[in-house]
This record gives structure tokens, C-alpha cells and sequence, in this order.
């Protein structure tokens, strides 16, 4: 992989389970990271980075977050979409039960910020004429649930996950064609089920649905966040990379 001494990177969802792997593997490599979660509630170093508080949910968070970087770091060579923001009743219903707020509070939290911080990063790398802008899409953005891993505990997977990540798919495609011309960069990364200590019944059917028989890690998906803000992914815009041990394949 190439280089990313000193590159300024913001990482957002920095505290999460594929977040905090992601500022490891930054930090690891000589990378300014500014890793950027609701948990943080004050600016703190991060060896020769920052953490800062940010959230989502609010536009003057994500302006602050993005103002407190350039102040501090003169530029943004990368933006890494790791954030989940979500209702306290996510995972809760069945689609046909499934509020309209419930709907719309999450469209508004996962998606409609990936739009705002998308848009406000963009502003500072046309500047620039560089940057390169990592999305979080999903395997539930490129192809519809298998709701059988469910069946043998009645759990469920929201209605709302495959329309914000396929949005979220198909709006990093407008993105990268746009900022193209700027030298902006814009990729998604979907990963595939990461293992989180689930049902036992749900990562048993997990598994036998995977063609790699195993769900994801952490360390599955960093990688690739890497390459894709570094030089070597120069040319790769607008591409749409699955890590997922093979779901979407079949
Ligand atoms: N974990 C999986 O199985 C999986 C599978 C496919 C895709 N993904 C995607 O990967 C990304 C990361 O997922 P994860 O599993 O690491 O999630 P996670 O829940 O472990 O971490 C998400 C992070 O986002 C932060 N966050 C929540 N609300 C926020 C807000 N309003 N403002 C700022 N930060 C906020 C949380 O504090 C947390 O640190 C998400 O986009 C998710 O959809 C995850």
C-alpha cells in the first residue's frame, strides 16, 4: 500500500466496532487522524492526531468538525464514513409494522448526514483539488435480506437499511462523477455481517449462507478503507467494493 505518512484524515463513527479499527490501522501507518464521535465530548490528543466530538444529527456539529480540521490542519486529504446514527428502536419491527418516524428520524440521521458531510468535505477538497471520500454502504445497499438467518429466533433487519445504503451507494456514483474534475475521489465500502458477539442461531445461519463460512471482522474492512484514501486508489473513483466473504457473489 502507499503511503500515508502525515495525510489528514477524518474518520467519523471513530469509537464504533469498524471505526476504532480503522484509527488503529491510520495511526499505524503515520496518518493525521481526526477520528470523530458522539462519545467524545471534548477535543483530546490522539497522538499525533485529535479526537473531537460531532454529531450527526446536527449540521452545526458536522460545520464545527470540519472548520476545527482546516484550522488545525491547513487541509482534508480524506474522510472516512464510518458512523452508524441510529434510532434507540432500531431493529425493533417488521416492516409492517414499522413506524413512519421511526422511517423518517433514521433516513434523516444515516442518511441526509452522509449528504451534509459529503457535501460540506467537498467543498474544502475542491479547494484543494484533491481528496478522497470513503461512504459506508452495506451488503443490504446491493442486494435485498436473506430473511432466513432470521427465522429461528424472529428476528428482523429494518426496512430503512437497504434504502439508505442503496442511496448511499448510488449518491457516492453522482458524487465521484461530479468531483471528478476536482481530483475528488469517492468510493463505498459495503461490508458484510461483522461479528459482534450476535445469536448464536443468527451467526450459524450467517455462516452457512456465506460462501467464506464466517462473518466479518473489523480488520476485513480497515484495509480497505486505507487503500482507497491512499495514492495507490489514485485512479478508483466512483466504485462500489463489497468486502463480505462472497454474499453479494451469489
Ligand atoms: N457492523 C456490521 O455488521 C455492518 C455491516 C454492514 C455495514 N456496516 C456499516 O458500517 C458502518 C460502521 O458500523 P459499525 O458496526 O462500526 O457501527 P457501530 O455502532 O459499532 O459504531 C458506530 C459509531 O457511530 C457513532 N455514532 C452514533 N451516532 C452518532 C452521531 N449522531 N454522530 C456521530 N457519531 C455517531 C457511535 O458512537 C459509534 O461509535 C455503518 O455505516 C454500518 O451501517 C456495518
Amino acid at each position: 500500500m502507499k503511503d500515508l505518512t502525515d495525510k489528514i484524515i477524518i474518520v467519523t463513527g471513530a469509537n464504533g466496532l469498524i471505526g476504532r479499527e480503522i484509527v488503529k490501522e491510520l495511526l499505524d501507518r503515520d496518518a493525521i487522524v481526526v477520528a470523530a464521535d458522539i462519545v467524545y465530548k471534548a477535543a483530546e490528543s490522539l497522538g499525533r492526531g485529535v479526537r473531537l466530538p460531532l454529531d450527526l444529527s446536527s449540521n452545526s456539529s458536522i460545520d464545527e468538525l470540519i472548520e476545527n480540521t482546516v484550522e488545525r490542519y491547513g487541509r482534508i486529504d480524506g474522510l472516512i464514513n464510518a458512523s452508524y446514527p441510529r434510532t434507540k428502536d432500531w431493529g425493533r419491527y417488521y416492516f409492517e409494522e414499522t413506524p413512519f418516524e421511526h422511517w423518517q428520524k433514521n433516513v434523516e440521521l444515516q442518511l441526509n448526514s452522509v449528504f451534509y458531510i459529503n457535501q460540506k468535505v467537498a467543498l474544502v477538497m475542491e479547494r484543494q483539488k484533491s481528496g478522497s471520500i470513503v461512504n459506508f454502504g452495506s451488503i443490504y445497499g446491493i442486494v435485498g435480506n436473506d430473511f432466513t438467518i432470521y427465522e429461528d429466533y424472529g428476528g428482523s433487519s429494518p426496512a430503512e437499511y437497504c434504502a439508505i445504503k442503496g442511496g448511499i451507494i448510488n449518491f457516492t456514483r453522482y458524487l465521484a462523477s461530479y468531483l471528478g474534475k476536482y481530483g475528488i475521489r469517492v468510493n463505498c465500502v459495503c461490508p458484510g455481517g461483522i461479528w459482534d458477539n450476535q445469536r448464536e442461531e443468527f451467526v450459524r445461519n450467517y455462516n452457512h449462507r456465506c460462501p467464506m463460512k464466517r462473518m466479518g471482522n473489523p480488520d476485513d474492512i480497515a484495509p480497505l478503507c486505507l487503500f482507497l484514501v491512499s495514492d495507490g486508489a489514485k485512479y478508483i473513483t466512483g466504485q462500489i467494493i463489497a468486502a463480505d466473504g462472497g454474499w453479494t457473489a451469489i
